[in-house]
């Protein structure tokens, strides 16, 4: 269903409910500066920040920002170990302050793939922020899209086994509910940082009918005003979820006359 509100106060602009991002573009940040790619990714860390604020002060209720995916394993230990310690140095330092401005956190992606050290502190933010409505900022790490409908479909098919769920009731909506982030509205626009003009595995199933937005930009330069271009664009857009315009426009509007 479609999910874009129009924005209470700011004007009458179409802001978009979810927003969900592939920050791509740190190592290259970085190499342009003659830099290890991880300062790239701690430069990456900072947009994050400039991020979240945009969206608290844009109104957005949630916010999904894909950190790593199932094949970022693959790179060079040196380059994962890296990035591991700057997740546990993100939750140390910014749990308190995400808590205190009204932040919901959650994790989503194959979490036992994590050391107990990260899983633990990905636990105790869902726990401590788990009364917050204002943003939810979902985080997906060693996430798949793939991994995420077969994880749903596994779980389709051990109902099925016990007996709880005929397999003639296996539709899009019986999927839509096991899927990551099934309790939020759906992504009504993506962006993707970096240039490439490409999924890469992130939310494969909840993206069917968002709308994409590719920047040049890397994920480190990011700021509100790159981010508003962002959201100018998507209020322009018409979506039609298979529709015709006529349909979508209240009787008089727009005629085709
Ligand atoms: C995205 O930036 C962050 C992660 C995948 C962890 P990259 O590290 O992919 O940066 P580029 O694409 O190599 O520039
Ligand atoms: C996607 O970026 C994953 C994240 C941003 C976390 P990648 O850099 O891994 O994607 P590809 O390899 O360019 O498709
Ligand atoms: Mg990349």
């Amino acid at each position: 269903m479609p999910s874009g509100e129009r924005a209470g106060g700011a004007g009458n602009a179409l802001v978009p409910q979810h927003i969900a991002i592939i920050m791509d573009g740190n190592g290259r940040w970085a190499q342009a500066r003659h830099r290890p790619r991880l300062i790239g990714h701690r430069a990456g860390a900072r947009a994050v920040k400039r991020c979240v604020e945009f969206c608290l002060r844009r109104g957005v209720g949630a916010l999904t920002l894909f950190a790593f995916s199932s094949e970022n394993w693959e790179r060079p230990t040196d380059e994962v170990s890296g990035l591991m310690k700057l997740f546990i140095g993100a939750l140390d330092r910014e749990v308190d302050e995400l808590h205190r401005l009204g932040v919901r956190l959650r994790f989503i992606g194959e979490r036992e793939r994590f050391a107990a050290s990260i899983r633990e502190r990905m636990q105790h933010a869902e726990t401590r922020t788990a009364g917050n409505a204002r943003l939810h900022l979902n985080i997906a790490a060693s996430y798949g899209g793939r991994q995420d409908i077969a994880r749903a479909a596994r779980e389709l098919a051990g109902e099925v086994a016990a007996g709880r769920l005929q397999p003639e009731q296996i539709d899009a909506a019986a999927l839509a509910q096991r899927v990551a982030l099934s309790d939020l509205p759906l992504p009504d626009l993506f962006i993707r940082t970096g240039g490439e003009l490409r999924i890469s595995n992130f939310l494969l199933w909840q993206l069917a009918y968002t709308e994409l937005w590719f920047t040049d930009a890397l994920w480190p330069e990011v700021d509100a005003a790159l981010l508003q271009t962002a959201l100018d664009d998507f209020a322009r857009r018409e979506r039609r979820f298979g529709l015709t315009s006529a349909q979508l426009r209240p009787m008089g509007e727009g005629s085709q006359a």
